[in-house]
């Protein structure tokens, strides 16, 4: 068993923590992720820094993620959670005193703020695949007001039954597919909060009990770091090279043919504007990328490097919504309509010969744009099983079950 040297804080109030904690938490309030008394004075007597590792103590209270292991070529495998995000899910979950709760993913800091939230009559339960996250977590909430918070290594998938039932899970690694075992955990009414990867998108979701099964929503885009254990190969999705520096990562969906993105790469990049235009401040890419990924049967996203050179295959940064047929690739582009740069057109540019499928993702765009721009966005409900019988309109995401259905308003 390994152990990691932590910094001893003590409480809240001891210095310099407390005054760089308290300037974080009232920066999670001014930008709107802390919205109640409640999750502001738990993320004020618990400080962020005691739970960073003392080498990295200096990004203890900026508003970002702290990277705390990393595999051999660099990709994270724990961190402690920005607060931002870790904020926003307390939000969500809103524990009520006395509750049971159930971490996914260790650490420490969130444990001990559930902790916080719950009080001694409730009890918190956190569960990490990695023996040496439980370590460092354990030796961390060792001698704090939080240290009965039960530390287990496990795999999360499987929740933690032992403990069950619980009032509310929350999820704090990237995950495929909301497991059974999670929803036969939750107490009748109890809530889970969950970053999904929804057809490689990562969504930031909520469910809560409703007449038999779950009402999903949030939609906040965000990242975590990948789910590990038996199972995780499967939810890595597919990469496909179309050109240096340029890739298309495609989940739950039909697989391109590599060979087929190549050669469409290969025709000169053509453009068709849509008509739809839109302010920066509007925000509306998240909900323009889950329209898309929820409407077209072949979907992926197209990333590419800082510097990508793979000729004029240009996604928008952070990625461009895709789709292919046997000949050709199309993904959304973005144009400035004015000189001010914050009004933007949505397009689509596409390579290869076939014009209507370029016509098939306008289309859509103008579609979002008169049915669902600035509406309520789709409703999501998770079946333990099988979903009664989904709409016409509705859409079954990911494979198997437990089943989530997502419909947008008509
Ligand atoms: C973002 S970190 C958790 C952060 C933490 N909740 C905090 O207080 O900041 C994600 C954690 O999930 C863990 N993890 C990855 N796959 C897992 C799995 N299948 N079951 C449980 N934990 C897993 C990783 O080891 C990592 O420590």
């Amino acid at each position: 068993m390994t152990t990691t040297r932590h910094s001893r804080v003590g409480d809240a109030t001891s210095p310099p923590h407390g005054e760089r904690n308290t300037a974080l938490v009232e920066e999670l309030r001014t930008s709107g992720w802390v919205r109640t008394d409640r999750v502001a004075g738990a993320l004020e007597a618990v400080p962020r820094g005691h739970f960073v590792p003392p080498e990295l103590a200096a990004q203890a209270y900026a508003n970002e993620v702290v990277f705390t292991k990393r595999d051999i070529d660099g990709t994270a495998l724990s961190s402690v959670s920005a607060p931002w995000l870790v904020a926003g899910m307390l939000e969500r979950l809103a524990p009520h005193e006395g509750d049971r709760v159930l971490e996914i993913g260790s650490g420490g800091w969130n444990a001990a703020l559930l902790r916080h939230l719950v009080g001694t009559g409730g009890h918190v339960t956190s569960v990490d695949i990695d023996p040496d996250v439980v370590n460092r977590a354990v030796s961390a909430l060792a001698d704090t007001s939080w240290r009965d918070v039960h530390v287990v290594q496990g795999d999360g998938r499987d929740g933690y039954g032992d403990d069950a039932p619980y009032d509310g899970i929350m999820v704090t690694v990237q995950a495929s597919r909301i497991e059974r075992a999670w929803l036969d955990q939750l107490a009748p009414g109890g809530s889970l909060v969950v970053p999904l990867r929804v057809r490689g998108m990562g969504r930031l979701l909520t469910f809560t009990a409703e007449n038999g099964h779950w009402r999903g929503g949030g939609w906040e885009q965000c990242g975590f770091v990948r789910m590990r254990g038996e199972g995780s190969a499967q939810d890595t999705g597919a990469t496909f090279q179309v050109g240096d520096g340029v890739r298309l990562r495609v989940h739950d969906s039909p697989l391109p043919e590599a060979s087929a993105l190549t050669d469409a790469a290969l025709h000169g990049r053509r453009e068709m504007w849509s008509g739809v235009t839109v302010g920066v401040t509007e925000r509306t890419r998240p909900l323009v990328d889950l329209w898309l990924a929820t409407i077209l049967d072949r979907y992926g996203r197209l990333l590419g490097d800082t510097a990508p050179s793979g000729g004029d295959v240009v996604p928008l940064s952070g990625g461009s919504s895709a789709t292919w047929t046997g000949t050709t690739l199309a993904y959304v582009a973005m144009r400035a309509v004015d000189d001010s740069g914050t009004r933007f057109e949505y397009g689509v540019a596409w390579h290869g010969p076939d014009t209507e499928l370029a016509e098939q993702v306008t289309d859509q765009l103008r579609a979002w744009d008169q049915q669902q721009r600035g509406g309520q966005g789709p409703s999501l409900m998770l079946y333990r099983d099988q979903a009664p019988s989904p709409s016409t309109t509705a859409r079954v995401l990911g494979r198997g079950a437990p089943q989530l259905v997502l419909t947008w308003p008509r």
